[in-house]
């Protein structure tokens, strides 16, 4: 985040709060949000688009993709900055519609949406739902005619793409669950049908999602490019110009050294040319473009800030060996690592150290030894029980993930903002884990 210091005594501080202040009010293990950091990469994700797209086709719209991390404050905080909502199920868009996100900021995504969903998502009058499945063309229409009114939906295309990051979060290839093949015809099929039925609903778009924590932009400038030609088909062979096209997320960000963040203006960039050339060429209207960041907004705006419990030396082959640092969270509060194989950093949060830095690794407190945090680090070799530490780069995917794995209940988050921390998720309790035993 973009508000941390270090101090002379050598403590992080956070939006001016220390963390040993934080970590002494709050208790540990904490998800510490950067208020101003958070807010000022959604908007400044929303001005650049705005920017880049002005001309073209007067601005763009940012859906936040709530999977990455969702709470009513920061529902809140997007809406405020000017952004969109992605919500992908029924208890997201309650947050949404808590917040007092109107519908027409707000997009619903899933695979396997329930009706209750289309129809809750219906009834709040959402700018969009984006169709996965010729199912869901039948199941969005019903609930429409139900209602009496007419969906906005778009369709999400299977673009064929191969993006290069973790298999399990790459979307765009053909062999997963998500979208509509593109190459096989299905959603020039799904259009079809879509537009059979103008009673009840409105073919708004296309839309792609390639994948997450991406870095090659070739891989989205392909997407964009194949689903533009689809866009083209669809306006000439049934007649019907779509006024919005999505691009979606997956914009990678900076975990260690190993990688620099994608720059949001290079890519929209690198989008708008794509866009303007190909609509151009083609003679159709330019569509209103749409992204979808999640990770990129709200990862590097949280750490995790977690007290060491025990320290112990294991001797590895060869003579080496590695202080394994345990703490008072782990794979509940951060499954990346073990489902992912993510790689993240941290460092020693609340003193400084000149003791010569040793090979470390952070685990948590699970029943399992793939219950790893940080898989190699070096930390200082002092490092003791009852010292904190802080792991960057964990706004996404990881509360969102987390679980009650052992019976642990959930760690709270912190926004913390011009020298105050204030609590915007609560820490659960034992008996919220009894609150649902019957
Ligand atoms: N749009 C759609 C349709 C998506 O499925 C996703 C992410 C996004 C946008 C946002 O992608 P982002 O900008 O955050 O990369 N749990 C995994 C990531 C799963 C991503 C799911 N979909 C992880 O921790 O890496």
């Amino acid at each position: 985040a973009q508000s941390v210091e270090r101090g002379d005594d050598g403590v992080l501080s956070v939006g001016g709060v220390g963390v040993a202040d934080i970590a002494r009010e709050f208790g540990t293990p904490a998800y510490v949000v950067d208020e101003a950091d958070f807010r000022s990469r959604a908007r400044s994700f929303k001005q650049t688009y705005d920017e880049v797209f002005a001309d073209l086709c007067s601005g763009a719209d940012v859906f936040y993709a709530g999977k990455a991390f969702l709470c009513t404050e920061v529902a809140r905080w997007i809406h405020q900055e000017g952004l969109h909502l992605d919500v992908c199920t029924g208890g997201e868009l309650a947050v949404a519609i808590r917040a007092g996100v109107p519908g027409e900021r707000i997009g619903m995504h899933g695979n396997n949406k329930s009706v209750a969903e289309i129809r809750a998502a219906l009834e709040h009058g959402v700018s969009r739902i984006v169709i996965d499945s010729f199912d869901e063309i039948e199941r969005v229409s019903a609930v429409a005619a139900e209602l009496g009114v007419v969906a906005p939906v778009l369709i999400r295309v299977t673009v064929g793409v191969e993006a290069h990051t973790h298999e399990f979060i790459a979307t765009a290839h053909e062999d997963q669950k998500f979208g509509l093949s593109l190459s096989g015809g299905h959603a020039f099929e799904a259009a079809r049908l879509v537009l059979e039925r103008p009673g009840t609903l409105r073919l708004l778009g296309l839309h792609t999602h390639i994948g997450s924590q991406i870095f090659d932009t070739a891989g989205f400038e392909v997407s964009a490019h194949r689903a533009l030609g689809l866009h083209t088909r669809i306006a000439k062979e049934l007649g019907h110009a779509m006024p919005e096209l999505d691009l979606g997320g997956g914009f990678g960000i900076a975990y260690t050294t190993e990688h620099d963040p994608l720059p949001p203006r290079q890519l929209a960039l690198q989008m708008a040319a794509i866009v303007e050339r190909e609509c151009r060429a083609d003679g159709v209207p330019v569509p209103r473009i749409s992204i979808e960041p999640g990770r990129a907004i709200a990862g590097p705006s949280t750490f995790t800030l977690y007290e060491v419990g025990t320290v112990k030396p294991v001797d590895l082959d060869g003579g080496a060996s590695r202080a394994y640092v345990s703490v008072d969270g782990g794979m509940s509060d951060n499954v990346r690592t073990a489902l992912y194989d993510a790689n993240y950093s941290c460092t020693l949060a609340n003193r400084a150290s000149d003791a010569e830095p040793v090979l470390a690794r952070v685990v948590g407190r699970h029943c399992e030894s793939g219950d790893i945090v940080v898989k190699d680090e070096f930390l200082p070799s002092d490092i003791t029980a009852g010292d904190l530490i802080a792991v960057p780069g964990t706004g996404a995917y990881c509360r969102a993930l987390s679980s009650q794995y052992n019976h642990t209940p959930r760690p709270p988050v912190l926004a913390v903002r011009d020298g105050v921390a204030r609590v915007i998720v609560r820490r659960e309790t034992i008996d919220d884990l009894l609150a649902l035993d019957v």
